[in-house]
């Protein structure tokens, strides 16, 4: 069974755009396997937009640009299995993808047959130029039909950017995983907006078919094709990937990983944050408490008070996992440090409980506690506090 939990891998798109070829996808490949990618779990490495030439051939079938891949498809994919790893492609419902190739829109059945024969195991399938008189719903339903008459079993990455409601149809339609929101750009204000606007949406993720917030930019530092704006710091980039963990996302980088720094290799190979994002339940985190942060503005101009508060900043969330365990998120969006609450009352833990909580710093290893009726840390500006905690019996 596909999707049983969100799906890991590499997408060429975030980086590269149109600039894709057979040797890019080979050498993503050894690296993937070298640098220890594969072995942490992810195993797809998809090539998105821009790999076909502009026109099909002449018995209607779509034809691999021969001055990116000379070798065809089927010899990508062949190479990336000999690694180990899963083979994805993309292609898209509307009349042209993205970038203007030809697309799968009345071509479904052939185009399935195509990928299943070239041996592609995931199909990221896009919405551009979509017509306004078509059904989304049935299109998307029709692909995940041609996907499986095709012989082969393909994971289908639904990608409608989150148009018509997708978390409450696409599972229904056959689908491992929908993309939720528009395209992530490597900056801040990008990936918190894309997360904010998922909180209420999380629940309906679950084993089989995953909410998909976009590929990750962690460790892009603004290189690449969707860089724009601000450079992320490290702490604006692990709070990126704890986010997506947290929320049980499919994971896929986005950054070129031949050139990665270490730093971020090890975050996305962290094995308490894979571990959250894996987790074999697949719940959603639930939402504690969001609210504003009120903080300290040292020299207030006129009109001003000494203070600010800054609207919709901060979240608390607890996160039910697998054998007793949850994940405990203080999350600051705002610019200023600031001491998040977390009243254990509000993640069913009353003082008459009897209970006190175990915590376990994710990023520092720091054991806390146990602590009852409340934990409140202090959270720099644009960074999260993690722990993984357990219930312990009060002495
Ligand atoms: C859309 C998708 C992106 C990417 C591009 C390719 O914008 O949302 O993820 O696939 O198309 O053109």
């Amino acid at each position: 069974m596909l999707s049983q939990r969100p799906p890991l891998g590499w997408n060429s798109w975030n980086t590269f755009g149109s600039n894709i070829s057979d040797a890019l996808i080979r050498e993503m490949a050894d690296i993937m396997v070298e640098k220890g990618y594969l072995a942490a779990g992810y195993e797809y490495l998809v090539i998105d937009d821009c790999w076909s030439l502009r026109e099909r051939d002449e018995n209607g079938l779509l034809v691999p640009d021969p001055e990116k891949f000379p070798h065809g498809m089927k010899a990508v994919a062949d190479y990336v299995h000999s690694k180990g790893l899963k083979f994805g492609m993309y292609s898209c419902a509307g009349v042209m993808t993205c970038a203007g190739y030809p697309s799968s829109y009345d071509h479904e059945f052939t185009d399935a047959k195509t990928f299943a024969s070239w041996g592609v195991d995931f199909l990221k399938y896009d919405f551009c130029f979509f017509p306004e008189t078509g059904d989304c719903r049935a299109r998307y339903q029709t692909m995940s039909m041609a996907l499986k008459a095709s012989g082969r079993e393909i994971l289908f990455s639904a990608c409608n950017w989150g148009q018509h409601e997708p978390w409450k149809w696409m599972r229904s339609v056959g689908a491992h995983m929908y993309r939720s929101t528009g395209d992530i750009m490597d900056n801040y204000i990008s990936f918190t907006d894309i997360f904010r606007s998922q909180i209420d949406n999380l629940c309906m993720s679950a084993n089989g078919c995953y909410n998909d917030m976009d590929m990750l930019t962690v460790g892009m530092c603004g290189k690449g094709n969707v860089g724009l704006g601000k450079v992320c710091t490290y702490e604006e980039y692990r709070l990126q990937f704890a986010l997506w963990c947290l929320a049980g996302v499919p994971l896929m980088m986005g950054a070129d990983l031949r050139s990665v720094p270490e730093e971020y290799r090890q975050l996305m190979q962290h094995p308490d944050l894979l571990r959250i994002d894996q987790d074999e339940e697949s719940r959603s985190p639930f939402l504690i408490r969001r609210a504003s942060v009120t903080t300290s503005n040292p020299n207030p101009k006129e009109g001003e008070y000494p203070w600010r508060t800054i609207p919709d900043a901060s979240f608390t969330f607890l996160r039910h996992l697998s054998g007793g365990e949850f994940a405990l998120a203080y999350i600051n969006l705002s610019d200023a440090e600031a001491r998040i609450n977390c009243e254990f009352a509000d993640i069913g833990l009353p003082a008459g409980s009897g209970m006190t909580l175990q915590l376990r710093d994710v990023f520092t290893g720091e054991e806390i506690g146990p602590r009852t009726d409340f934990y409140s840390p202090s959270v720099p500006g644009h960074d999260l506090k993690l722990y993984l905690c357990r219930m312990v019996p009060k002495k």
